[in-house]
């Protein structure tokens, strides 16, 4: 385990956690009752914290260590969880996969892997527009769970703050079974039964996807022979949560001082990220994050400037402290030879430390309307299997041209059988992704594309 860092302490000029009420901030709900605001994020404070300080600086260490290449990061999860869908199966099949994926990565890798979920947490969504309007009757826009509800009646759009509170609890739930299994269960890791990998048969890799899985097999058996306890708990320690951090009311009212630390700390989660949405370097979102110890991600896309992003930055990261600030990028497929180049050089002439990561889904969604099947004439989002790994593999390429680390991947998967992305082994069509089209936002790698793809990045890292 990595030894934690001190905390970031500077003096943080003019900030508190509510100094980012006075900049403009996108993306917030509007209350109706104020009153019952101030009641939610009043108990919201008073409760138990989702996460520790000392979890944070762990994590902050070993995305100090990725910033150097010396660790990889797997995070991974929905694009927007429900409160409904904290359901045991979905989280232990979303664990294991994500698990799954990791033991891939570091035997193809040869490097540590740090697994953050995006989960416990990932329940409000940015919006493109505030209000949706049907057969000419206009309300507010679904804003994830964490605000209000999916159904088009007055009563469900309108923003709910017992919702935040609802929030807290649901995430603490998955994060309490989250715990646990990754204490007492995973035993069976190195049974070769617990990989599901009929999929292979239908690649022309199989050979080597299965002498992988024999590999992490002999090599996961060996170190339990040799350290006497179960693999999952010598791992126990490096699972991390994260979500977008969007919803400011939320954040606020669970950021802290501790005991014998400095500093304040957002304990709602280890990893916030700053969607691309809300990534203005004066606006609310950057001035709340600034304030915090946790290291913050920072989603960069096609309309950002090379400018704003080095101001981000230098807003959130002023004395350059290594892990502090996490660039993920998602351009797509077709953009990010154009774009990414160009930022990397700037961020790597400023001096500071970053970790990049490669997020190949959300510069990658397209609608498509089937030809033929259940789904027949509906559009549909999906994205390409063949696109999502096209730009990982550009990611790698870009940053070793520039001599940066690619210091990781960020996913939307699930560990369930969905038909939401086309492609892969199985070469999922358009035709079937009405078979199994759960998600009620972005589509996701289900489990057999979520580790196809692990063993293709691996294969590309062993190189
Ligand atoms: C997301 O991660 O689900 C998301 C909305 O991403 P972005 O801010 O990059 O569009
Ligand atoms: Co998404």
């Amino acid at each position: 385990m990595t030894a934690p860092q001190q905390s970031r302490t500077f003096a943080v000029d003019g900030w508190s956690p509510s100094s980012w009420r006075s900049r403009p901030t996108l993306q917030q709900p509007e209350w109706p009752d104020r009153g019952a605001l101030a009641a939610a994020t009043g108990e919201l404070a008073t409760l138990p914290p989702l996460v520790t300080s000392f979890e944070i600086e762990s994590l902050r260490a070993q995305l100090a260590e990725a910033a150097q290449g010396q660790r990889f990061i797997l995070q991974g999860g929905d694009c927007a969880e429900t409160f409904g869908g904290c359901e045991p199966g979905a989280i232990a099949a979303r664990l294991k996969i994500l698990l799954q994926m990791s033991l891939v990565l570091v035997q193809g890798g040869k490097r540590r892997v740090t697994r953050i979920g995006r989960f416990a947490g990932q329940y409000a969504k940015p919006r493109s527009h505030d209000t949706e309007t049907r057969d000419g009757v206009s309300l507010p826009a679904y804003r994830g769970d964490l605000v209000n509800g999916p159904a088009f009646d007055a009563a469900s759009r309108a923003p709910d703050p017992r919702r935040l509170v609802r929030g807290h609890e649901r995430a603490a739930l998955t994060l309490n079974f989250t715990r646990s299994l990754i204490d007492g269960g995973f035993a069976d890791l190195h049974h070769p039964e617990y990989w599901d990998l009929d999929f292979v048969k239908h690649s022309p890799l199989a050979a080597e996807y299965q002498s992988m899985v024999d590999q992490i097999g002999d090599g996961l058996r060996f170190m339990e022979t040799l350290v006497g306890v179960n693999v999952a708990q010598v791992h126990r320690v490096d699972f991390f949560t994260s979500h977008e951090g969007l919803v400011l009311d939320y954040e606020e009212a669970q950021t802290r001082q501790v005991p014998h630390r400095a500093g304040w700390w957002d304990l709602s989660t280890h990893f916030p990220w700053i969607g691309v949405r809300t990534g203005d370097p004066e606006g609310g979102h950057v001035e709340f994050f600034r304030g915090i110890e946790n290291p913050v991600g920072v989603k960069v896309g096609p309309s950002t400037e090379a400018s704003a992003l080095l101001r981000t930055v230098e807003r959130l990261d002023p004395f350059g402290t290594p892990g502090r600030v996490v660039l993920i990028t998602r351009f797509g497929a077709h953009e990010i030879a154009r774009r990414l180049p160009a930022l990397v050089d700037a961020v790597k002439r400023s001096g500071r430390p970053v970790v990049w990561i490669c997020d190949p889904m959300h510069g990658n969604t397209e609608t498509v309307v089937p030809q033929s099947g259940a789904g027949k004439g509906v559009p549909v989002k999906t994205r390409k299997f063949g696109h999502v790994l096209a730009e990982v593999e550009q990611a790698f390429e870009i940053h070793r041209a520039a001599g940066t680390w690619l210091g990781g991947i960020h996913v939307e998967l699930t560990g369930e059988n969905v038909t939401e992305c086309t492609g892969g082994a199985r070469g999922l069509a358009d035709e079937q992704l009405a078979v199994a089209y759960r998600s009620a936002v972005d589509p996701r790698l289900n489990y057999e594309q979520s580790l196809e793809l692990a063993m293709l990045i691996a294969r590309r890292m062993a190189r």
